[in-house]
């Protein structure tokens, strides 16, 4: 039984949520859907947008390796602040390298802070037909270059602890599948 004592230590677990995946692939998306609900029930709450964090965090950074890096590091070192402290912080930031993840996912496992890494594994075939931002037309119009899963690389996890399928699920149930993971982890 869930006791209300329980619950509300529950809420003030923190953790932070990486939601990793392809320009278009829903990431922001499905952070502002769990982000929602997770409010609903009491949760402290934080979403670290990948492009709010570019125009002030990490302003003077450009799209080289070294400074997609230095990116995605500046954001987990921030995310653990905060889920040390109890927040859930929600990051849906591409991060298209295995080796920055893995320096974020230490950060948190030195002090000993929840760390989930979600992989919102939408193909590029289908990420380029929503192209929310235009990107991947810019870049087949030769417009820009150096765009993640096209002529810049993805590097997919290998094991992430929930992959969530946007092209064959819904908004919500994609929400819903990351929800079920935090509970059965003792997050939610
Ligand atoms: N099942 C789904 N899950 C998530 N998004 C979906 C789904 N089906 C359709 N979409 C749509 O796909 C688009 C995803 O855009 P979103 O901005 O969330 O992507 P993103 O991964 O944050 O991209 P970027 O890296 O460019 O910020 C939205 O317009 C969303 O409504
Ligand atoms: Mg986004």
């Amino acid at each position: 039984m869930t006791g209300i004592a329980e619950n509300q230590e529950n809420q003030v677990t923190g953790a932070t949520i990486w939601l990793t995946g392809l320009p278009s692939a829903g990431k922001t998306t499905i952070a502002y859907e769990l982000a929602g609900r997770l409010r609903e029930e009491g949760h402290r709450v934080e979403v670290l947008d990948g492009d709010e964090i570019r125009e002030f965090l990490s302003s003077g950074l450009g799209f080289s390796r070294a400074d997609r890096d230095t990116n995605v590091r500046r954001i987990g070192f921030l995310a653990e602040l905060l889920s040390r402290n109890g927040v859930k912080a929600l990051v849906p930031v591409i991060a298209p390298y295995a080796d920055s993840r893995e320096a974020v996912r230490k950060r948190h496992g030195a002090s000993g802070t929840a760390y989930l890494e979600v992989h919102v594994a939408t193909p590029v075939e289908v990420c380029s037909v929503r192209d929310v931002k235009g990107l991947y037309a810019k870049q087949a119009a030769g417009e820009i270059s150096g765009l993640t899963g096209v002529d810049d690389p993805y590097e997919e996890p290998e094991s992430p602890d929930l992959r969530l399928e946007s092209h064959t699920q819904s908004v919500q149930e994609s929400a819903a599948a990351l929800h079920a993971l935090l509970t059965e982890r003792g997050l939610a």
